[in-house]
């Protein structure tokens, strides 16, 4: 069969089209995370944005090669459009990442093995691989901020500051850095499942 008039085909665009709109709106969480003074949770975002966008670049490359060019590729897919504050952003964050690794791309897997495309059927379980992990980062951080946690743990905690470098194992970060006054959202959040 033609390459593309199977799903995988479809699908690849289709996941191209979440991942590079996945990164633009985790690039429009971390800007509000920045302006509201929360430097690091910010760069975190970010990080995950650039691997949404790597993810992006992979399905279009795949479907290039596999393909060809396209001039138009029709898709009749939704897209989730929502915007609120920093914690219900984290939390459509978390959510759209579980989706993606529970049901969307285990289907595209299923379906790219069922169309004989094993490489591309392992590509996508390589990219769940990763929205799994990034769930579990965006529940911690929307979790964190809602409680107040993201700068006060339980546990004498070790902080670092990311601007001079300062550190101190204390229950709760410094509001102000006492080495270079950097503000509290420049201390780096501990990750309780970094190993
Ligand atoms: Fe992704
Ligand atoms: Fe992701």
């Amino acid at each position: 069969m033609q390459f593309k008039k199977t799903k995988t085909f479809t699908n690849l665009a289709r996941s191209f089209a979440g991942e590079s709109q996945a990164g633009m709106r985790y690039q429009l969480i971390a800007k509000l995370a920045t302006a509201e003074e929360y430097a690091v949770l910010a760069d975190t975002i970010r990080t995950v944005a650039k691997n949404e966008t790597y993810h992006a670049k992979t399905f279009y490359n795949t479907l290039i090669q596999k393909a060809g060019n396209s001039e138009n590729i029709d898709l009749n897919a939704g897209y989730p459009f929502r915007f609120g504050t920093l914690v219900e952003n984290l939390g459509f964050a978390a959510d759209d990442e579980r989706a993606e690794f529970e049901e969307v791309y285990p289907a595209f897997a299923r379906e790219a093995r069922e169309e004989g495309f094993e490489d591309v059927a392992a590509l996508f379980e390589r990219v769940a691989g990763v929205e799994k992990e990034h769930n579990i980062l965006f529940t911690f951080l929307r979790d964190a901020l809602k409680d107040g946690a993201l700068y006060k743990r339980d546990k004498p905690t070790l902080w670092i500051c990311s601007e001079c470098g300062y550190r101190a194992t204390t229950k709760e970060a410094w509001k102000v850095c006492p080495l270079c006054s950097a503000k509290q959202g420049f201390v780096e959040i501990p990750l309780p499942f970094d190993n």
